[in-house]
């Protein structure tokens, strides 16, 4: 078999991960259309979608009034309904034969790295009379215990969808989130690790146009400190205005969820997109790995800083070059096996190092044949999906 089509069958596997799809299973029972409605409006439908063990605890509308008589945020209705999908598989029976009368199991709300301490795991117990009961690890005694009603849907073991009687909460949970519009964007940067990226917006008085791009949507790539560290000597090089774009050539005027980046390859706009001037770039997955490609440089999603509609704010392994200031890699002429090569590059952090040098006059994009750099690349994509191959075969 020759390489296209391995990359292709590669491709072709990968947008098959979707085995389950908790909007349309709910969407057969009426009786949970709130709670479906904000699983979807939340984005946690993705989230369950994209998990391939997991276990959904349904409400009725009416435990949803409950809920929503509140008049929570959305933010924090997302932190109370993350509360009741939990990253394990609990069918029916397995609910029931539960050993030692009493299990503990961690919810997507302690996978967001939203809940401290032992917040975010919820305590399920085989009760007396074959009932079973849940309640969060740091809920209030005084709250009704929810308990299992029945089961909704079970395609075991990818995902369970079962109705508990009340809605699952906790202090943590409860707690007020400053809506993504209150935040401080650069110092929120600066904190956790994209201190030099904030820095260079504030210098460069792009801040502002960052800001206000947030009630709109909003999604942030900032290259980590290390990174920008070792591209500094090039962004000097920049003319102000070239500066300026390059900083907002991180920014895409739409807010997604890292979710949404993994189910969808495609085009994307920049805030620096102006006319003639397209500083687009394509989101590719890979497996679990979403990348940034320029048509300069591929970067990885590292981390996520803040995830909450509609701001996101995701760390980056690489500086985005876009063509319109830098020069492009072209493709080449087929050179034999980088792989030795590859292979050490892909282990060294090596920021801002493998695209092709450039100066600041792109105007002639047909220039350098690196014909190990092409080949690295599709090496690169090549050993990511089968990487994603063997992942989907043993999971
Ligand atoms: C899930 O199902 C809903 C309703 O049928 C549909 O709108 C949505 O696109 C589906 N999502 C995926 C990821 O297939
Ligand atoms: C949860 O389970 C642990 C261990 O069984 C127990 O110590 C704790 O009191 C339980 N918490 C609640 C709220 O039921
Ligand atoms: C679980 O998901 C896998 C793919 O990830 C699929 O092949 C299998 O049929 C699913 N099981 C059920 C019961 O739907
Ligand atoms: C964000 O925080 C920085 C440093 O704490 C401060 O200088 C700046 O004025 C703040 N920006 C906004 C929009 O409040
Ligand atoms: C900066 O630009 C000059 C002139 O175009 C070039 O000679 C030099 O190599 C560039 N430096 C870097 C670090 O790109
Ligand atoms: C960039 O290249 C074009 C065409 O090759 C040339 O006309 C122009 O003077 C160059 N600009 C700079 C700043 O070198
Ligand atoms: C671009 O580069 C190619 C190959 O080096 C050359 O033939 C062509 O004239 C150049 N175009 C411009 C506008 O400089």
């Amino acid at each position: 078999m020759n390489l296209p089509i391995l990359i292709l069958s590669f491709l072709l596997l990968s947008t098959t991960t979707y085995a389950h799809n908790i909007t349309r299973i709910l969407a057969q029972h009426p009786e949970f259309s709130t709670f479906n409605h904000y699983l979807t409006t939340t984005h946690l439908a993705a989230e369950i979608n994209r998990r391939r063990t997991i276990t959904v605890c349904a409400v009725d509308n009416a435990a949803m009034n409950d809920l929503l008589s509140k008049h929570f945020s959305l933010y924090t209705i997302k932190n109370i309904l993350s509360l009741h999908i939990f990253a394990d598989y609990f069918g029916s029976k397995k609910l029931h034969q539960i050993t030692k009368g009493s299990t503990t199991t961690s919810s997507l709300f302690q996978a967001t790295g939203e809940a401290a301490g032992t917040s975010g795991y919820v305590n399920i117990t085989d009760m007396k009379g074959g009932k079973v009961g849940f309640s969060p690890v740091d809920s209030d005694s005084d709250q009704p215990m929810a308990t299992y009603v029945k089961s909704v849907e079970e395609l075991p073991y990818n995902i369970s969808v079962i109705q508990i009687s009340h809605i699952l909460s906790s202090p943590e949970a409860e707690a007020p989130t400053a809506a993504p519009t209150d935040l401080n964007l650069t110092s929120l940067m600066a904190k956790q690790g994209c201190k030099a990226f904030s820095d260079l917006i504030t210098a460069q008085g792009a801040d502002e146009t960052f800001t206000q791009s947030v009630e709109g949507g909003l999604t942030i790539f900032c290259p980590s400190d290390d990174t920008l560290k070792s591209f500094m000597p090039r962004y000097k090089n920049l003319t102000a205005d070239g500066k300026t774009s390059l900083l907002l050539y991180h920014g895409v005027p739409v807010y997604n969820s890292l979710g949404m980046l993994r189910s969808s390859n495609g085009l994307m706009n920049t805030l620096a997109t102006e006319g003639a001037n397209k500083f687009d770039f394509t989101v590719q997955n890979e497996g679990e790995d979403v990348k940034i490609e320029t048509k300069v440089v591929t970067a990885t999603i590292k981390g996520t800083l803040v995830d909450e509609d509609p701001l996101a704010v995701y760390k980056i392994d690489k500086v985005l070059l876009p063509r319109e200031l830098f020069k492009v890699a072209p493709p080449a002429p087929g050179t034999k096996s980088a792989n030795s090569r590859a292979q050490g590059e892909a282990d060294a952090p090596g920021p801002a190092g493998d695209e092709v040098p450039a100066d600041e006059n792109s105007s002639n994009d047909s220039v350098r044949l690196v014909g190990w750099w092409r080949d690295f690349v599709a090496e690169l994509q090549f050993g990511l999906g089968s990487i994603g191959l063997r992942f989907l075969i043993f999971f």
